[in-house]
């Protein structure tokens, strides 16, 4: 293929809702303590939307933010992806209420279902646009409000997860001055919705009064398998990325903020430092697709994104889905 043209990010952003849910709250709803969970995940507290707040409105200002970063107009926007799995409603897109609600008036959109892999998956559409020239500017952002299918009777579920969006604007290298896309990937394997999913609300189980009285549209997880599936995709993503670029060419790792233990684990069968990570799941839990747009802007505004190194952004969760992408700062 000739002539591809080379992808970078020309602006982050991200927004997280005022109110904090702390551990000590939960510790009021569910038979749970602060120790256990931060002992088992390393969670505090983590964000929750306004009831009058949608996912669109926290993508917004995550959007907004991008932009700014980005110094680009919405005009300028060609595409706009919103990865979720807490769409505003089941259709239409969150994507074409995020566009008119940004001013994106020449721009297309649509949202992109991969659970936690959401952003990762959504950087490579993204890629793929403007690689081959069809778009120039492209936005992605990862947006979730769990908070509204969560059971806050279910101390599985409930302790582990929080509200928030992230952003990127992604443009041709030439004009992005957030570093450059260099590569990625994107894979699954089927039959696991009895791992993680929402079991209700779609065509297998459509909402009836017998769903609501089942609480079937919250979450339901079975954290161990997802335990053990993190920490080996976690490692065999950033070990693929040591075997192609080397050790060296690392530096930082930004992945999905899962569980704080999952991601010491998988950076001491890396043999990495736990220096070489950025987390910041202690202040959020786990806001699924916008956790690595999150995590990367502030590890930006932290001045932790060295010049000429990759950052790598292992990403995996319901689906199973999983997959990574690196940057070169
Ligand atoms: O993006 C992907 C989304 N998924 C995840 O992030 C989940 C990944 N998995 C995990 O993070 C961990 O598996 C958990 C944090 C969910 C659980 O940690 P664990 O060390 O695997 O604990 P466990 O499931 O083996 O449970 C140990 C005990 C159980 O009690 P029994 O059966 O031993 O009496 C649980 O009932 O801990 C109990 N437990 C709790 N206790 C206090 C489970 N949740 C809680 C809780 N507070 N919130």
């Amino acid at each position: 293929m000739a002539n591809l043209i080379p992808v970078g990010v020309a602006g982050l952003g991200c927004y997280v809702p005022e109110r904090r849910l702390t551990n000590q709250d939960l510790e009021k709803l569910v038979d749970t303590s602060d120790e256990w969970i931060q002992q088992r995940t390393g969670i505090r507290e983590r964000r929750i939307a306004a009831p009058e707040q949608v996912t669109s409105n926290l993508a917004l200002l995550a959007a907004q933010q991008a932009l700014a970063d980005a110094k680009l107009a919405p005009e300028e926007l060609d595409l706009v992806i919103v990865s979720t799995v807490t769409g505003d409603q089941s259709f239409p897109a969150t994507a074409c209420r995020l566009g008119h609600d940004l001013g994106a008036v020449n721009a297309g959109g649509f949202d992109l279902g991969a659970a936690c892999s959401g952003f990762v998956f959504g950087a490579q559409v993204a890629a793929g646009f403007i690689r081959s020239g069809q778009f120039r500017n492209v936005l992605v952002v990862g947006a979730e409000v769990l908070s509204r299918i969560l059971d806050y009777t279910d101390r599985n579920t409930c302790v582990l997860f929080g509200d928030g969006a992230g952003a990127a604007v992604f443009t041709p290298l030439s004009r992005a001055s957030r570093g450059e896309f260099v590569e990625g990937s994107i894979r699954m394997e089927g039959a696991a919705e009895d791992v993680l999913c929402q079991p209700a609300g779609g065509s297998r189980h459509p909402a009836s009064a017998e769903t609501v009285a089942k609480g079937l549209h919250f979450m339901k997880m079975g954290g161990t398998k997802v335990y053990k599936f993190a920490v080996r995709v976690f490692a065999e993503l950033v070990q693929g990325v040591i075997d192609r670029h080397g050790r060296d060419a690392i530096g930082l790792v930004v992945p999905h903020q899962v569980n704080q233990r999952i991601i010491e684990s998988a950076m001491g069968q890396l043999d990495m430092p736990m220096d070489m990570v950025f987390t910041n799941i202690d202040r959020y839990g786990n806001t699924s697709a916008a956790s690595v747009p999150i995590a990367l802007r502030e590890a930006y505004d932290q001045g932790r994104l060295q010049r000429g190194k990759l950052v790598v952004c292992p990403a995996f969760g319901a689906g199973m889905a999983w997959g990574h992408l690196v940057l070169r700062w």
